[in-house]
């Protein structure tokens, strides 16, 4: 194994410099170098002190996440030898000074806890983000957090998982100094001082601990806090139980708790689930069949055709990321309407504190509204946003290819129609490709790149750089009808409305897949979508309906009697003025006159049977999309809902939900 520390020597001082670049994770090599390098200091009578810093870019910023997938995988993997460095620092007769730059998470901070005193450069951040995996810190984090920081800051940082800038964490007490200007220096500096003072251990703090009655409204406080925020986790429950055992158990008996709960959460399937979405937003983005060398074009500009919902809130992805768009509309009347809406947007988002007034103003000095194809020659990049039809998409298509310039990308943000068609209009089909947003498209992080049959190397390397520069999730789909998304959307959405026309109310249909994780029940996102989108498309496909196949009715006859949803203010559901929704006694009546009608046999399903009705459906559509090599990979299709449709990333995505229970 190699030894990623190495060891330095500055006057009395003994420097060990983890050199694991990127990230200096602790991965093999790195617990043990720094053990060796203890060893060492603390048997060389010259030297007085320890500062422990990390090489490169940062410090520890965590522990080497493919020990966990090699764990979950049954292919070894262990964190045994992190375990025993934290035990040595601990014991360490010489002081240990962590000096901590760029971030410090996970194990990285618990390594740093273990050790006698932190000092930070100003910037650097610290945490336990390991909620966000399904699991609590492993390292002992749980038990010498609350003994420095106190158990309020240690249940907020465990169960949230969000970092805390080095200014924060100096105020609560997790680090004893900050440094301004050169770290090592500075971290040598205060090894010198504090060398002869006895050595501070954390784990044998108890007074920040608190009382039993203020940590009892703590610990309610922040399950209540979890069952919100992180609804269906167990993980934050988790935090809090070892938390708990900080605060009642002495320090060995805490860390043999945490170590039975760490060990728990790591084999439950919610842990396998979210290690697999965080390695697959990083799968997604390798396109097997890219050579490593294909060209990248430079996307400096852009245009945006059609200021509608989608049109509006691309101008604003493409702002946010500092890329000067034009905005084009027809009428003064409809570009007037979209840029107010793109002020509002913005104007919400400085109410909320997610930007700055400045900030905002530079965005919308980026946006260019205009009726003609002013400048379109000068653009890289064209997103076509227009009404969902083909004539009028592939009209705009051919006016634009007469304006572009001959390498600029022509971009569909089609979400079902046919980019084949589409490209086939213009002169340069190998430029045309789909770029599937998501509603609110500022906001939704999904990007679905669609390869035409023609669209070119570079255009899909182009999209998929430029995904990432647009702070997007891309993921490469086939051409079809509905892509990866929406065409697995479809039989979602068909069960549970079949559900409904056996005897089920939308409140036990939408209850059920909400309760199991869903941030939305299917039939309120119809509602909202609008029911009239799907019954367009329903009618411009009717004659590919086959006969003696069972299609759901339910939603046309909403649409039929001007149910839109939540538009018209009535659908699955009512909705009042804030479109609060209630039941809609209207839609009991529709189904069982129509149930009737068409002999549809009565029988009320359990919430189990709903959610697995409607997830078979999105796996069975998966499979299929697999098969067709629509999908490149079932990765890409849990990507996909995960970051486009509210499935809950504890639950895997819909493939890996499957593997998980076992459906074939
Ligand atoms: P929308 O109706 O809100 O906006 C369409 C806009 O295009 C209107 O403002 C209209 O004036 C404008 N327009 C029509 N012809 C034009 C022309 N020749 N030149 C310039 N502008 C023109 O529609 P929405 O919802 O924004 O949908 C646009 C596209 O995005 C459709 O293809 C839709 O399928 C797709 N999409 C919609 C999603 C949604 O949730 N609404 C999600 C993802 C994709």
């Amino acid at each position: 194994m190699p030894n990623l520390v190495a060891y330095s020597v500055h006057g009395q001082v003994a420097v060990l410099t983890i050199e694991n670049p990127p990230v200096n994770a602790l991965s093999p090599g790195v617990p043990e170098g720094i053990s060796e390098g203890l060893k060492a200091a603390n048997w060389d009578p010259a030297i007085q002190a320890i500062v422990l810093i990390g090489g490169g870019r940062t410090f520890i910023a965590g522990a080497d996440i493919r020990e966990f997938e090699k764990i979950h995988a049954g292919q070894g993997g262990s964190l045994a030898s992190v375990l025993t460095c934290i035990a040595d620092l601990d014991a360490s007769g010489k002081p240990v000074v962590a000096a901590i730059h760029g971030t410090a998470f996970g194990g990285g901070l618990e390594v740093a806890m273990a050790c006698s005193y932190r000092v930070a450069a100003t910037s650097a951040q610290v945490g336990q983000p390991e909620v966000k995996l399904g699991i609590i810190p492993g390292g002992e984090g749980t038990q010498r957090l609350p003994r420095l920081a106190g158990v309020g800051k240690a249940l907020d940082m465990c169960c949230f998982g969000e970092p805390v800038s080095a200014p924060d964490a100096y105020q609560a007490g997790i680090v004893d100094d900050l440094i301004e200007g050169d770290l090592l220096a500075g971290a040598v500096a205060f090894a010198e001082r504090i060398a002869a003072l006895p050595v501070p251990r954390a784990s044998q703090r108890q007074d920040r601990l608190g009382t039993a009655e203020a940590n009892a409204t703590l610990f309610a406080e922040f399950r209540a806090a979890a069952n919100k925020r992180l609804r269906g986790q167990q993980a934050p429950h988790a935090a809090i139980e070892a938390i708990q055992a900080a605060t009642e158990l002495p320090f060995a008996e805490g860390c043999a708790k945490e170590a039975e709960i760490f060990d728990r959460c790591l084999h439950a399937d919610q842990s396998k689930a979210l290690v697999h979405a965080f390695f697959g937003e990083r799968a997604v983005a390798k396109i097997p069949f890219l050579a490593k060398d294909t060209p990248v074009l430079p996307i400096k500009r852009a245009a945006v055709i059609g200021a509608g919902t989608m049109g509006g809130g691309i101008a604003m992805v493409y702002a946010n990321a500092g890329i000067p768009v034009i905005l084009k509309e027809t009428t003064q009347e409809a570009l007037d309407r979209g840029v107010a809406t793109i002020a509002r947007n913005y104007a919400n988002s400085v109410k909320r504190g997610r930007f700055s007034q400045a900030f905002v103003e530079e965005r919308l000095k980026l946006i260019h509204p205009q009726l003609d194809y002013y400048n379109f020659g000068e653009v890289d990049i064209v997103v076509e946003a227009v009404f969902e039809n083909m004539e009028l998409k592939k009209h705009i298509f051919a006016d634009v290819d007469k304006f572009a310039k001959s390498d600029c990308i022509l971009a569909s943000n089609t979400s079902t129609l046919n980019i084949d068609e589409i490209a086939s209009v213009t002169s340069r089909p190998d430029c045309v490709v789909g770029h599937h947003f998501f509603s609110p498209a500022n906001v939704m992080r999904l990007l679905e790149i669609v390869r035409g049959k023609a669209t070119n190397a570079t255009v899909l390397a182009t999209s998929m750089d430029l995904a990432r520069r647009l702070k997007k999730v891309g993921v490469l789909a086939g051409n079809c009808r509905g892509f990866i998304g929406n065409r697995m959307f479809f039989p979602y959405c068909r069960e549970a409305i079949f559900l409904v026309e056996e005897g089920n109310t939308p409140e036990e249909v939408d209850r059920a897949l909400y309760e199991w994780g869903m941030a939305m029940g299917p039939l309120a996102v119809q509602d909202l979508a609008g029911l009239d989108v799907g019954w367009r498309i329903r009618k411009e496909y009717q004659h590919l309906e086959q006969p003696g196949v069972r299609y759901p009715e339910l939603d046309t006859l909403l649409c039929e009697r001007g149910h839109y949803g939540q538009k018209t203010g009535a659908g699955f559901f009512l909705y009042d003025e804030h479109r609060k929704p209630s039941p809609n006694p209207e839609v009991i009546a529709l189904a069982q006159e129509y149930a009737a009608k068409a002999g549809i046999p009565q029988r009320k399903s359990t919430p189990e049977q709903i959610v697995e009705r409607c997830l078979r459906a999105l796996f069975d559509e998966g499979k299929q999309l697999l098969a067709e090599g629509i999908a490149l990979r079932s990765v890409d299709i849990d990507i996909v809902y995960i970051s486009g449709y509210g499935f809950p990333a504890w639950r895997g995505g819909p493939m890996k939900y499957a593997e998980l229970v076992g459906w074939k």
